[in-house]
């Protein structure tokens, strides 16, 4: 059991932050299946840009029930950045997490993501602007460098915790190895044995022994799943309860299914919904929860009312 600000966790299973992914309604059926957090996808911080539609249904809340909403921020600007965590608090935000560890070109070419590991005396200004503005939690995401070798970690570990944040999460990765190779979590496991805040450990857990063995060897707080969710929101299920594997067949493995892609349609409306919707079907028939035999038909029809129809066995 730990605490992210007046948050107490049991499990410590979150659901990694993921672009394009991370919607409400993949959050929504994680959650339900016992990911204990589910940060939203990252939003740019500046909130003069936030009226896109692609930022807006990104800032799409659960209002509808009490989960912990998490916000997460990614930019370099300190003064921009602020005022957008400020926004995201007065929207109702729980959360503030700042991303150091996009390696995306798009991002670090502006200097934010995991850029911004290279410049401690940056990341301080930003923690520092941030904190001045809100009154909810702020935790941080970041690589474990910028390449492999540099102990960037424990640098950052000293300003978060120096400037007061809740939690950090470490990808066992460094900005260099993008997604390539093993995550490590020897770095992972330095940080947390001098940590005074909750650490939370993330890269390439995939199943309950493989949480069981980061957990062990890093001594993390909690764990973070990313890529092992898609397709399969039940591994929160199978790593918190010590279940059996969840049954494929079962009538109600489709009704979920359904139920995450009317919320796709909800959120990005019908024309919209059945094209995003494809590639979280290709994720359920490539986990063997739909038959690969309809992949041809699911990913080419156009209509909403015969992609909900052809889930089923
Ligand atoms: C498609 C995709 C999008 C991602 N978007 C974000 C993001 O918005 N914010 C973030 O902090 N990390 C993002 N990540 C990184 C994940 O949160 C996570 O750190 C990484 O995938 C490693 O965990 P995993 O091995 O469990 O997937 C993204 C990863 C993927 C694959």
């Amino acid at each position: 059991m730990f605490k992210i600000g007046p948050h107490e966790f049991k499990s410590g299973i979150f659901l990694a932050p993921m672009s394009g992914i991370t919607d409400k309604p993949f959050r929504l059926i994680c959650q339900k299946y016992g990911a204990e957090l589910a940060p939203m996808e990252m939003v740019i911080g500046d909130a003069k840009l936030w009226q896109s539609k692609k930022t807006l249904s990104r800032l799409n809340f659960d209002q509808q029930n009490n989960n912990i909403k998490v916000i997460q921020l990614v930019g370099h600007d300190e003064h921009l950045m602020s005022e957008a965590a400020y926004q995201a608090q007065e929207m109702g935000a729980n959360i503030i997490d700042i991303n150091l560890g996009c390696p995306a070109k798009k991002v670090c070419g502006n200097y934010a993501g995991s850029a911004l590991l290279a410049f401690p005396a940056k990341i301080k200004k930003i923690f520092e602007a941030i904190q001045n503005k809100i009154s909810i939690p702020l935790t941080v995401k970041i690589r474990t460098g910028s390449t492999r070798e540099d102990n960037t970690a424990l640098d950052v570990l000293k300003i978060a915790e120096d400037f007061g944040l809740s939690a950090m999460t470490i990808h066992g990765r460094s900005r260099e190895c993008k997604f390539k190779g093993s995550a490590e979590y020897h770095t992972i496991r330095k940080v947390k044995q001098v940590a005074r805040i909750p650490i939370i450990a993330n890269g390439d857990i995939d199943s309950q022994e493989k949480a069981r063995k980061v957990k062990e060897f890093t001594g993390a707080d909690g764990i973070m799943i990313g890529r092992a969710a898609l397709g399969n929101p039940w591994i929160f299920s199978e790593i918190t309860c010590n279940e059996t594997k969840v049954d494929k067949n079962s009538n109600a493995i489709y009704a979920n299914i359904r139920s995450h892609i009317k919320g796709i349609y909800a959120l990005y409306g019908k024309d919209r919904g059945v094209k995003i919707s494809r590639k979280h079907l290709c994720w359920y028939i490539d986990n063997g929860y739909l038959s690969a035999q309809k992949k041809p038909i699911l990913l080419s029809t156009e209509c909403y009312k015969r992609q909900l129809e052809l889930i089923s066995c």
